[in-house]
């Protein structure tokens, strides 16, 4: 195999993925060098703090530092790989290296999805490449095929387990009975979570992740601030096990949709019957279902988190610059896509799961119906469930139903007294 022509990162960031990221190119290295004839070598690391102890052995001669400026201003450097993650530090350091003509591998979600459009603009001025396969479903190759295997689709829709630190959890909730607060823990002990875990746990990295989604699979801008979120660190044990009672997995899933020409678009933890695939996703893997016009259903399954799963993906972004091939960072001939035509929220429609603790008194089944029945809400199922001696739950299946009337027939519960505590409603998917 020839030896010359090595391609030169310098990787911002030594975490999770710093880390595996390292590790693959070691361990990988001859496979590497077989599919692409070049070496890859690691010019620089930076990082914070100098001092920490690291989760990888750095390369002989590589450099770390905690100047941006090395990587940056360095000209035998190809590619610089970001993997600090944030807004505004990570932003810099990109903007800085595509002007110094490096091409940019990411796995920086929140950046793209929330401000991605001047680097875009920027990366297409300087034709380099601005590639972030890893920042959407770990190990999954679901952006390369938007861009290239599926593009010849129209996409439907798609659904997705897009985080691997709420699946995680509600896995270990569903399975093991684990609380919340040691599930997370346990996520983030193996470097499944973000450095700030609300992310996970409040839908916010499931929504970066739809917005990049929904670009890609429809051409269209969602501005993430408009997206509907609604994460899991509210969910009940009792939803989970009221729920596996009828059939049904607690997931929590981003879905975009094409509706009549509007987009329809969120992030929810949505019911799922146990018979569907991705009901059966555990642990911090996550999966896609899209269904396109030409290609049909397709559904894409493995490993969301984690260093090795994510630097896979990495390395597919670093390979694909190694051979040489021409940027194609955003799928599209226009770098800014236009606004989406949204559909509003409040008409979006599901099936819902309801559960309202009430006073066990009698009627009071009968008058739930009612405020379901004035919104034109037809019940598919019901139970009564968990009474002490006063109360009770009560549970509702619902057929397919607009969100608008979900929320005014829970505020007609409310008004008339019917319940002790804040109604819980979740989509059936
Ligand atoms: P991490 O473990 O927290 O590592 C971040 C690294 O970046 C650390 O080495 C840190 O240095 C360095 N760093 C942070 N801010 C810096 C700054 N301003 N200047 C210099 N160095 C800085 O994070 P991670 O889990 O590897 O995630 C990195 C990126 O990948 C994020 O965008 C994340 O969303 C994304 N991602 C993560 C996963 C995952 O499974 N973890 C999966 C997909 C995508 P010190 O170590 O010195 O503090
Ligand atoms: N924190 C993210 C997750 C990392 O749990 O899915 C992968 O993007």
């Amino acid at each position: 195999m020839p030896r010359n022509n090595p391609l030169v990162l310098a990787i911002a960031g030594f975490g999770t993925v710093g880390s595996g990221l390292l590790k693959v190119i070691k361990e990988n290295r001859e496979a590497i060098l077989a599919r692409t004839g070049r070496e890859i070598v690691v010019k620089s690391v930076l990082v914070r703090d100098l001092s920490k102890p690291r989760a990888a052995d750095l390369p002989e001669g590589t450099i770390l530092t905690d100047d941006p400026k090395v990587l940056v201003n360095d000209p035998e450097v190809d590619v610089l790989v970001e993997l600090i993650g944030g807004i505004a530090a990570a932003k810099t350091l990109i903007a800085d290296a595509i002007k110094a003509g490096k091409h940019i591998v990411t796995a920086n979600k929140a950046l793209l999805a929330e401000d991605g459009h001047d680097l875009f603009a920027l990366a297409e001025e300087h034709n380099v490449h601005l590639t972030y396969e890893a920042s959407v479903c770990g190990a999954i190759p679901i952006l390369d095929s938007l861009k290239q295997n599926l593009a010849g689709n129209q996409v439907q829709s798609l659904v997705g387990i897009l985080n691997g630190t709420a699946n995680y959890i509600l896995s270990e909730m569903t399975t093991k009975q684990l609380d919340f607060d040691t599930a997370l823990k346990a996520a983030q002990e193996l470097g499944f979570a973000e450095a700030d875990p609300t992310l996970d746990i409040e839908g916010f990295d499931a929504a970066h992740k739809l917005c990049l989604l929904t670009r890609l699979a429809f051409g269209v801008e969602y501005p993430f601030k408009d997206l509907p979120v609604v994460g899991v660190s509210k969910i009940h044990p009792k939803d989970i096990e009221f729920a596996r009672e009828f059939g049904y997995r607690v997931k929590l899933l981003g879905q975009v949709r094409n509706v009549d020409g509007k987009i329809e678009a969120g992030v929810f933890p949505m019911l799922v019957h146990h018979t569907l695939l991705i009901a059966r996703v555990g642990g911090a893997y996550n999966a896609v279902r899209l269904e396109g016009n030409a290609c049909g259903p397709i559904f894409m399954h493995g490993q969301g988190a984690g260093d090795l799963a994510t630097a896979s993906a990495v390395m597919g972004d670093i390979l694909t610059i190694a051979r040489g091939a021409n940027p194609n960072n955003t799928g599209y001939v226009k770098q800014v896509p236009p606004l989406a035509d949204i559909l509003a929220p409040e008409d979006a429609t599901s099936k819902y799961y309801f559960r309202v603790m009430v006073k066990d008194v009698p009627g009071v089944l009968r008058d739930l119906a009612g405020s379901l029945a004035e919104e034109d809400i037809s019940i598919a199922q019901a139970i009564q469930k968990d009474g002490t001696e006063t109360t009770a739950a009560v549970v509702f299946l619902t057929h397919e139903a607009r969100a608008e009337a979900v929320h005014k027939a829970v505020e007609g519960m409310k008004e008339k007294g019917l319940v002790l505590e804040e109604p819980v409603f979740y989509r059936i998917l």
